[in-house]
């Protein structure tokens, strides 16, 4: 950990333009870096945070295929959805530009044009999957087919998503191209090669050695990659988006995504600062931190740094990587092909005026150590029972306690009793520990001592109980309690500002603070006695019960929309001889009555009319689909020879046949039109 240094650079992983950003990259990156920055910022220290849009790849070029649009038309749309989103959230970056831009596209070509004349790379042929109709090669994600683990039919190249199993292209039964449906066949190509495994004591010194303060997810992959021995890896695709391959005779060859993307941090710093961007990041006394998703740690902590090393010129590593686990949203993984998600744009939109209620709940629910999951009734009872009934309920009564009593005019502090001393000091241990967390990126727990101010400010307001002493009388010990009450409300808005600008914005404009800084923090005095405080407007509205039901409601459709998407018919059974279908009985029966199975949510029990004369009994497990009343009089198919069996103490002359659909609805089958009872089904 670098002691002495002058700046931070903070970087965010670049996302993905292929989609909206939800709220996992929130947690997992944006929030968390956003936190650090602005603290670093009102602690007086030099800083730049980088963010920018990840622009290259192959999911851009499927999802432009996917909707008949070009891949620029896609990052486009998303870019600005992405960068207009985090600027409502809130997240301030210094600069959020683009894996596009000119400046880039020469700063990402002249870093591999120095590696590859200073034979930094091996150039190595391998054979890849051709597609011989579109004459081009294919990534793994242009090609699917049968998996050979659990024989999904749309399996990728890459990855089966029906039993989640990482595969290789070639490992597809029946590979078929996306693009053409061609089969698709090996062909050889030439690509270019940066050698981990040379780089790999330094990497193993480095990290292993040097950085035993790192996250343990974080230097445990490292020290597990480490182990495993580093190889060889292709810093090169044969696609047409990307940066092209600045060495001749690489015609439709690009840059790999994860070379360029990251050297985005590097084309960023440089499209902000031209002039002063290279003390940022070869000076020694630069410290950089990259915040990004675990499932970037290798390139962050292996394969940039190797390139960085490979490139000289001191460029510095990063100081640290602080990457976080993922969020879940309602107990399952957050899909964006799947939709599975809350995206922040539509958060912005259904939810105007409560960026901090998303900020806090994602950053007192941050995956820091472990997978972590949202749910919208969490988010609800952390904006009512802490933000509103904590935070918003204890400066609302210091404003309306000190406008009522003294005209709206911060009173004087007398002199101090023990629980006064006891209050104030316990205001710069929650600083301490509050900078300390911020500092090794505990941001839960700091958030934590922030809302500890808020906290406190409530146990000793109701300890003193400023009401009753004003009835007593007693005005100078009220304007004591009230001034230290307005001097906690200060703590409360430098306190928060890194996890909640908007609200801490507002606290202090009411409070006439005008520059904070982390200084004031616990501070007696920040408000001086005498100033005139302003009308505080609420600053947490409760979210009520509709707005999540509208939440939920959304989530529950997307669940059965994608059921119905994913939906496969059933494998035929074996074949059977007609004389085995010959055995079943089918016939048609009017249902006479029907009933709820008492303490059995699924069984509805039947009386049918099946013609005899004598009703038959028949306990089906269709409760859940049908309520009862909806049955009577209709007409069902049933088996009719089928051997009795007791369910639940009665006898089941039969099995009413249903269909179960894809959204997971069931049908009782019935025939089109009035049958007799007892007919025959043949
Ligand atoms: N786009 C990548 C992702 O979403 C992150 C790229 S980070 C960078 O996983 F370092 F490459 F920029
Ligand atoms: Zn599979």
């Amino acid at each position: 950990m670098k002691k002495d240094y002058k700046r931070t650079l903070i970087t965010t992983a670049l996302p993905y333009t292929n989609g909206p950003v939800h709220i996992g990259h929130l947690a997992g990156v944006y929030v968390p870096a956003d936190i650090y920055a602005r603290y670093l910022r009102l602690a007086g220290r030099d800083v730049v945070l980088i963010g920018g849009s990840d622009e290259h790849g192959v999911p851009i070029t499927l999802k432009a295929r996917a909707e008949g649009v070009t891949p620029q038309d896609i990052v486009d749309r998303y870019h600005k959805i992405i960068k207009d989103s985090f600027e409502g959230l809130g997240i301030s970056f210094d600069i959020y530009s683009r894996t596009t831009s000119d400046i880039h596209g020469a700063t990402a070509s002249e870093f591999f044009r120095r590696l590859y004349d200073n034979d930094q790379f091996i150039e190595q042929s391998s054979e890849q999957l051709y597609d011989p109709e579109a004459k081009q090669f294919l990534a793994d994600r242009y090609v699917t087919g049968e998996c050979p683990h659990c024989h999904n039919p749309k399996a990728y190249g890459d990855q089966c998503e029906a039993c989640g199993t990482s595969l290789n292209a070639t490992d597809l039964i029946n590979p078929k191209s996306t693009i053409s449906g061609a089969t698709p066949e090996l062909r050889p190509t030439r690509h270019w090669y940066l050698p981990l495994d040379r780089w790999e004591p330094r990497l193993r010194e480095w990290i292993l050695e040097g950085h035993k303060e790192w996250k343990t997810n974080v230097y445990g992959q490292c020290k597990s990659w480490l182990d495993m021995g580093l190889q060889p890896r292709a810093v090169s695709r044969d696609l047409s988006w990307g940066v092209p391959v600045p060495v001749e005779g690489a015609e439709g060859k690009v840059l790999y995504v994860w070379f360029d993307a990251p050297i985005g941090y590097i084309s960023n710093t440089k499209e902000l600062l031209p002039d002063t961007w290279e003390q940022w990041w070869k000076s020694d006394d630069t410290r950089i931190i990259n915040f990004i998703g675990k499932d970037n740690i290798v390139f962050h902590c292996i394969v940039f740094p190797a390139m960085l090393m490979a490139y000289g010129d001191n460029f510095q590593l990063p100081d640290n990587v602080p990457a976080n686990e993922f969020l879940n949203l309602e107990g399952d993984k957050i899909s964006t092909s799947r939709n599975w998600a809350v995206w922040l744009h539509e958060y912005l939109n259904d939810f105007p005026g409560k960026q901090d209620t998303l900020r806090y709940v994602l950053t007192a629910n941050a995956p820091e150590t472990k997978d972590n999951d949202f749910t919208w009734a969490d988010f609800q009872a952390r904006n009512n029972n802490e933000l509103a009934a904590i935070l918003g309920n204890f400066v609302n009564r210091v404003f309306v306690l000190t406008g009522n009593y003294f005209g709206g005019d911060v009173p004087a502090a007398g002199a101090l009793t023990d629980l006064d001393r006891e209050t104030l000091d316990e205001m710069v241990r929650l600083k301490v520990s509050l900078t300390e967390n911020i500092e090794t990126f505990h941001f839960r727990e700091a958030l934590k001592d922030a809302m500890g101010y808020a906290r406190l400010g409530n146990k000793y307001l109701q300890e003193c109980e400023p009401w009753k002493l004003w009835k007593a009388g007693d005005s100078e010990r009220v304007a004591t309690v009230l001034n230290i009450c307005l001097q906690i409300c200060a703590s409360i808005a430098i306190a928060t500002e890194p996890f909640m600008p908007f609200s801490s914005a507002k606290l202090a404009a009411a409070l006439g603070i005008k520059d904070m800084t982390w200084n004031d923090l616990a501070s007696a005095d920040i408000i001086p006695a005498g100033r005139h405080i302003e009308k505080l407007e609420i600053l947490f509205e409760k979210i009520d019960d509709e707005a999540i039901k509208a939440q939920t409601d959304r989530l529950e459709e997307i669940k059965r929309l994608n059921a119905v998407n994913a939906w496969q018919p059933a494998p035929v059974k074996p074949t059977i001889e007609m004389e085995a279908f010959e055995k079943l009985d089918l016939r048609v029966g009017t249902v006479l009555e029907c009933e709820r199975v008492k303490k059995a949510n699924k069984l509805l029990v039947f009386k049918i009319d099946d013609g005899t004369g004598k009703p038959r009994t028949i306990v089906s497990g269709i409760a859940e689909h049908y309520r009862p009343e909806q049955l009577v009089g209709k007409q069902v198919i049933f088996i009719a020879n089928l051997a009795p069996a007791k369910i639940r103490g009665i006898e089941s002359q039969g099995m009413i046949l249903s269909a179960l659909n894809a959204d997971g609805s069931l049908i009782v089958s019935a025939p089109s039109a009035k049958a007799t009872p007892g007919a025959q089904v043949l």
